[in-house]
């Protein structure tokens, strides 16, 4: 109730007091703020994705222009030679207003981090977007095998049966590559698990099939009941070093990224930029008012 509250308040609040909050979660908003970040995580080991904020946009020119950007971001992550790759969200190419328009930036995106030896990973979205992410992302496997990969989520009650259909359909040549995560948007009982510990096993399930499958997964979650649940999964299954790596947001649990990385595990953390943050944060946090607890510590508590 307070946590809705505080949601609905937030947003009307001054930019510059939302970004005292939103500045451990965003790089900041230039693409060198994004550089400096990645740097530094590279430096303690740590891989990262670069993300460019942005989703939803309501007209074509706005896909273009955030195309452009990507095009540059990946030169300039590559001549840096920052390790990492590249997150994307398709709503922010136009996906609910022209999948074709979308899909023919993306493949422009895709084929210049095929140039640069690098990977590109599509976000899911909320529910009106899963299965055209999908179509696209098949799309561009059959072009770009190594170089993409999706993102599918726990909570939704139709993922494992996706995994499966995805797993039948495409495993032939480079091995599938998934970020399996909880999942952010807030959707109805009818179509997604709701209560905490249903999602959690959910997870474990789907990440079960995915060891067992030989798919590439990125275990992205910041729960600790699920990363220790995890490791258990890639002992039992002695899943290789590179068919897995852990993967956390940015400013999201240091300690526990940590103690993973500690543990020899490959971690890598997502790094979102750009002069959106403002919009981001705020629909975020309309989206999940659990959130606003985090916000609150992050504004009022030291350390
Ligand atoms: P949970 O929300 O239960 O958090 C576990 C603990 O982590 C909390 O108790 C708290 O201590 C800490 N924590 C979590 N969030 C925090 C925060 N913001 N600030 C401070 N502490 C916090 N979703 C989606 O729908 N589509 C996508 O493409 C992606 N992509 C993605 C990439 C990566 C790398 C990550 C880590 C996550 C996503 N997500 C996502 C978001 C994901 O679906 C989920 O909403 C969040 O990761 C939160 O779920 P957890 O598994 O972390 O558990």
């Amino acid at each position: 109730m307070i946590n809705r509250l505080i949601a609905q308040v937030l947003p009307y609040m001054p930019e510059k007091l939302i970004w005292q909050f939103s500045k451990r979660y965003i790089a900041g908003e230039t693409i060198d703020s994004g550089i400096e970040v990645s740097r530094k995580l590279n430096d303690d080991g740590i891989d990262v994705t670069i993300d460019l904020l942005g989703e939803f946009i309501t007209n074509l020119e706005q896909a273009e222009a955030y195309k452009n950007s990507y095009l540059e971001i990946i030169e300039r992550f590559t001549s840096e030679k920052i390790r990492g790759n590249f997150s994307l969200k398709p709503s922010m190419f136009g996906l609910l207003i022209d999948t074709e328009v979308c899909y023919m930036h993306i493949r422009q995106i895709v084929q210049k981090a095929q140039e640069c030896n690098s990977f590109v990973r599509i976000d899911m979205e909320d529910s009106q977007c899963v299965d055209e992410e999908i179509k696209l992302f098949k799309r561009l496997k059959k072009e770009f095998s190594g170089h993409i990969g999706l993102v599918v989520q726990a909570y939704l009650r139709r993922t494992m049966n996706d995994l499966t259909h995805l797993n039948h359909e495409m495993s032939n040549g480079h091995p599938l590559n998934f970020r399996l995560c909880k999942g952010i948007y807030v959707e109805p009982k009818e179509i997604a698990y709701k209560e905490y510990q249903s999602v959690r096993d959910h997870y474990l399930e789907d990440l079960d099939y995915m060891f067992r499958h030989k798919i590439a997964v990125g275990i992205a979650t910041h729960d600790k009941y699920l990363v220790d649940k995890a490791i258990e999964l890639i002992n039992k299954y002695q899943v290789p070093k590179e068919m897995y790596e852990f993967q956390m947001l940015h400013g999201v649990t240091p300690e526990l990224r940590q103690s993973i990385v500690d543990q020899g595990h490959r971690m890598r953390v997502y790094v979102p930029f750009g002069k959106e943050w403002f919009g981001y944060s705020t629909r975020r946090l309309k989206e999940n008012p659990k959130i606003a607890s985090h916000i609150i510590n992050a504004l009022f508590c030291k350390g």
